[in-house]
């Protein structure tokens, strides 16, 4: 394996996460509340090949560990292709999904055949009637039912993300951890993030992490930390993941992401690329830079490849801790800020 390359900071570059679509088939309030969106346009969005290319020159600088979001990624016609594609690729030790799970009964099966280790599925209430008012739509029974499909498919484990939103369903923390004890699955519960998107954010929504870990004792009683950042037993790759791990005493595991107030910035690895071919350094940053625009311009991988090290190698982003240190935090970016600049959006910059 090559060794990856060093930021600023000694974070080294290991992994990638790839936005397939800037749509999605759900309309969650913490990402997506408008009524309406700017989508990319079509002819900028980049073919699995291109795809695959980027993700072989990153994999030559030391990322190993690739995560597909979107957006939702399973709106991507044949995204087995791709898959088939960077798990190939000898260098990836880690490929996984984060999906709403909506279309994921359909596919899970043949995810798995092309080579898909992890999937994560989004999913914040166990109730129709509230996935209706979080989301807009009727569709609870189909991620359900896609959460089956990815277990019958030997996906193992499998991991929910649930965003904590306070008022909206900090009462079912309990719920979700029984929901994840029967079914197998780790929930991994998220504090409500500050990110472009997120434009009814206020700091009073978000429940912390100690707030949590106080009603997850209060219901079950003492919890251990079992890993920091994230996922030792899930996957043999070292991961700085920002979750941590705990188990309950009758050994229930369940993560927590406290992005909000405790940053894992100091040893964040990743990085990300949009649907149409923008390299963000970070989740927080102003911009990318257009790898889209040098590979269609015909540049050399060699000279892309440069361009790659040189810039990870200047970075120095730590946009999470940044805005924890700032006094009297809002929103992000406002709505107009978002139309006239879509690369600022979490389901453009990967969720
Ligand atoms: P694993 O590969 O399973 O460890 O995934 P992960 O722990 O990286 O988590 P996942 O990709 O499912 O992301 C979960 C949540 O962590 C996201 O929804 C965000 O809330 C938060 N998160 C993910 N990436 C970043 C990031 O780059 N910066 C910050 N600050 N938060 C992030
Ligand atoms: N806060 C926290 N997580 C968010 N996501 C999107 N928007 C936010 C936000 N404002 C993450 C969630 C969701 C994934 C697709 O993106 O984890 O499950
Ligand atoms: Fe990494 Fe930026 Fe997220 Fe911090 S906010 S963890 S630096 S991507």
């Amino acid at each position: 394996m090559p060794t990856a390359i060093q930021d600023l900071l000694q974070r080294p570059m290991r992994s990638l996460r790839v936005s397939l679509t800037d749509r999605c088939n759900l309309r969650c309030q913490y990402c997506m509340p408008e009524d309406h969106y700017v989508w990319l346009p079509r002819e900028d969005i980049l073919a699995f090949e291109e795809i695959a290319t980027l993700i072989e020159m990153f994999t030559n600088l030391g990322v190993e560990r690739v995560r597909l979001t979107g957006g939702e990624p399973l709106l991507r016609h044949d995204l087995k292709r791709l898959v088939r594609m960077i798990s190939g690729m000898g260098r990836i030790r880690d490929l996984s999904l984060t999906t709403n799970g909506l279309l994921l009964a359909r596919h899970a099966r043949t995810l798995r055949e092309a080579g898909l280790h992890r999937i994560t599925i989004s999913l914040d209430t166990l109730r129709a009637s509230r996935f209706y008012g979080l989301t807009r739509s009727p569709m609870h029974q189909a991620v359900l039912d896609g959460l089956r499909a990815a277990r019958e498919a030997g996906f193992d484990p499998i991991k929910i993300n649930s965003v904590i939103v306070r008022g909206v369903n900090d009462d079912e923390i309990p719920h979700l951890i029984e929901f994840g004890r029967q079914t197998g699955a780790i929930v991994r519960f998220i504090e409500y993030m500050d990110v472009g998107g997120a434009t009814r954010w206020t700091p009073d929504k978000v429940v912390t992490r100690a707030e949590m870990l106080a009603i997850i004792e209060r219901a079950f009683g003492l919890c251990s930390l079992v890993a920091q950042g994230g996922d030792a037993r899930t996957t043999d790759v070292r991961s700085r993941a920002p979750a941590e791990e705990f188990v309950l005493r009758d050994g229930t595991m369940f993560g927590i992401i406290s992005s909000t107030t405790q940053p894992f910035c100091r040893s964040c690895d990743r990085s990300r690329l949009t649907t149409d071919g923008l390299w963000f350094l970070c989740l927080y940053a102003a911009s990318g830079v257009d790898l889209k625009k040098l590979l269609r311009g015909g540049v050399t991988r060699e000279a892309m490849e440069r361009v790659i090290r040189e810039t990870w190698e200047r970075r120095e982003d730590r946009g999470a801790e940044a805005r924890s240190e700032m006094s009297g935090r809002g929103i992000l970016f406002s709505v107009e800020a978002l139309r006239n600049n879509p690369h600022q959006e979490m389901h453009t910059r990967g969720g």
